[in-house]
């Protein structure tokens, strides 16, 4: 499945003493309606080393940045405290029409480690799941990994690797740890889109394969339109507006389970989508073809293929220590295998009947999973590996995120769904060993508020050339 929807926001209380006097050109605003840029506080890019390998043997220490995504940011009238957006709403006496909140609103730089429990270290950084500051909380964060101040780094996947290590020891049930990479472009949609002013250097142009309508902006405009606020998450909301990409989730992960997925769409690159056109999981089966990306991807889990005793505390890769993932990107298939303690293991194949005896991505496992779990075969009838192989050609995002999640609890990656087959599960639907009560994220906040992933020692180069076993 696609990346939960990020979609908390930081709710900033900034002391009195901090107003300052400042001239304002109000003439000027009623010219460009913009995407905007505030200056209560300065954006500073965590820094983030990472390596690029080569295929003899060497490497290059890459000295990279991280970026907050735009949608957690703090978006408040220009030049003033009053904010645009609080407690999933819109202030609508600033944001009376798309043009005016877009031309009169401005997103904040983050206080990365303050508010949104982000730390990097030389060649790591950490995500927080609760950051209490002030008055207030923050839940949840999404980063990217920058090439420059206002430009992304970009990844071609296809006969790559990728390797990472993890720590996940206190990153419980109902929490998703995430690495993906989207097809965003490189400047944030700076240049597609005139009305963004923003840019990559503020976090723009988040797009994935759930084709988000969480997004406060959508192609350099406020999504004001239509919008109404979350029933369950009380920062959150949706709009009329969504960004649809293709996505490559190399990682959803807990200390319960995880899962590597594919997710492709009709076209790779960043797409507007308008209202229930963006929502694809919500339409009924037997329609779900006309889904605008396969948001649900075709997927590998190896508990839901059958293998239980394979990850987590205790068990063959031990999730209360850290350990490695090396992912490769090969033409036939995407495979994946893990270091812990300096020995290589290797994911186990599925060992339900009816798959076949090999593991990792293979267009075989996608359609005979499908078939097997009574499911629409969303990734071929999308295009499948054909499309998969285009999409892993071209250029995409890092993006890494820790979340809880209000639509589905996360059951879909490490307890049971669709829920309904709780009592009876059939093959498919068992994907982890957590209970469906604890996921919720009232439940997770209170039990877990200082559950931290941290990711660390990113290597990407050739099949092959990023660790050595
Ligand atoms: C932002 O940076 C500029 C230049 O370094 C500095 O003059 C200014 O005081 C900073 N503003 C804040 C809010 O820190
Ligand atoms: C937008 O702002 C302008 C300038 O303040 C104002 O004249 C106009 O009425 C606003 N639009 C709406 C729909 O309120
Ligand atoms: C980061 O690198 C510097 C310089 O090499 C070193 O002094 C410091 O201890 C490192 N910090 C961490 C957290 O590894
Ligand atoms: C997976 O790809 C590798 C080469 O990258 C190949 O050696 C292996 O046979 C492939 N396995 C399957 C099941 O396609
Ligand atoms: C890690 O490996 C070392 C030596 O290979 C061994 O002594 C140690 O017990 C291992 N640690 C764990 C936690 O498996």
């Amino acid at each position: 499945m696609a990346s939960v929807l990020i979609v908390s926001a930081a709710q900033h209380t900034y002391s009195p003493t901090m107003t300052k006097t400042r001239l304002t050109f109000l003439g000027s605003l009623a010219f460009a309606a913009a995407q905007q840029v505030g200056n209560y506080q300065n954006e500073t890019h965590p820094k983030l080393q990472w390596s690029k390998c080569a295929a003899d043997g060497g490497y290059q220490q890459i000295s990279g940045e991280l970026v907050m995504d735009a949608n957690l940011r703090w978006l408040h009238k220009v030049d003033d405290w009053r904010s645009c957006f609080a407690d999933g709403q819109w202030d609508y006496k600033v944001c009376n029409s798309v043009e005016n909140c877009t031309a009169n609103c401005a997103i904040e730089g983050a206080e990365y480690s303050y508010v949104y429990g982000v730390k990097s270290g030389n060649d790591s950084v950490s995500q927080q799941l609760v950051t209490k500051f002030d008055f207030s909380q923050n839940v949840g964060s999404r980063i990217f990994v920058s090439a420059s101040k206002d430009k992304y780094q970009m990844f071609t996947l296809l006969n790559n690797e990728l390797a990472f290590d993890v720590d996940l020891s206190t990153v419980e049930c109902g929490i998703n740890a995430a690495l993906h990479f989207v097809a965003m472009d490189e400047d944030g949609g700076m240049s597609r889109y005139p009305g963004n002013k923003a840019g990559a250097e503020y976090g723009t142009g988040y797009c994935d394969s759930s084709c988000p309508r969480s997004l406060k902006f959508v192609a350099g405009k406020a999504n004001t339109e239509m919008w109404f606020p979350s029933e369950t998450d009380p920062v959150a909301g949706a709009g009329l507006l969504g960004a649809c990409c293709s996505e490559f989730a190399v990682w959803n992960s807990n200390a319960h389970s995880f899962s590597m997925s594919s997710h492709i769409c009709p076209r790779d690159d960043y797409q507007v989508c308008y209202g229930k056109d963006c929502d694809a999981w919500w339409i009924e089966p037997g329609e779900r073809y006309n889904a605008r990306c396969d948001f649900w991807g075709c997927g590998y889990n190896p508990y839901r293929l059958g293998a239980t005793d394979f990850y987590g505390k205790g068990k063959k890769v031990d999730t209360s220590r850290k350990f490695t993932v090396v992912t490769q990107f090969g033409n036939t298939n995407v495979t994946q295998f893990f270091i812990q303690n300096g020995t290589r293991i290797d994911m186990p194949d599925p060992t339900l009947e009816g798959l076949p005896e090999h593991n990792g991505l293979t267009p075989e496992i996608c359609a005979k999973s499908s078939a097997l779990f009574n499911e629409p075969d969303r990734f071929g009838l999308n295009g499948g590996w054909q499309k998969h192989l285009k999409m892993l050609s071209r250029p995409m995002v890092l993006s890494m995120s820790i979340s809880d999640d209000h639509y589905y609890h996360n059951l879909w990656l490490d307890s049971t769904y669709p829920i309904d087959q709780t009592d009876h599960p059939v093959p498919g639907t068992v994907r982890g060993d957590c209970l469906m009560d604890d996921n919720d994220p009232q439940v997770v906040e209170n039990m877990y508020p200082n559950a931290k992933v941290v990711w660390s020692n990113i290597r990407f180069g050739p099949i092959g050339s990023t660790v050595k076993v």
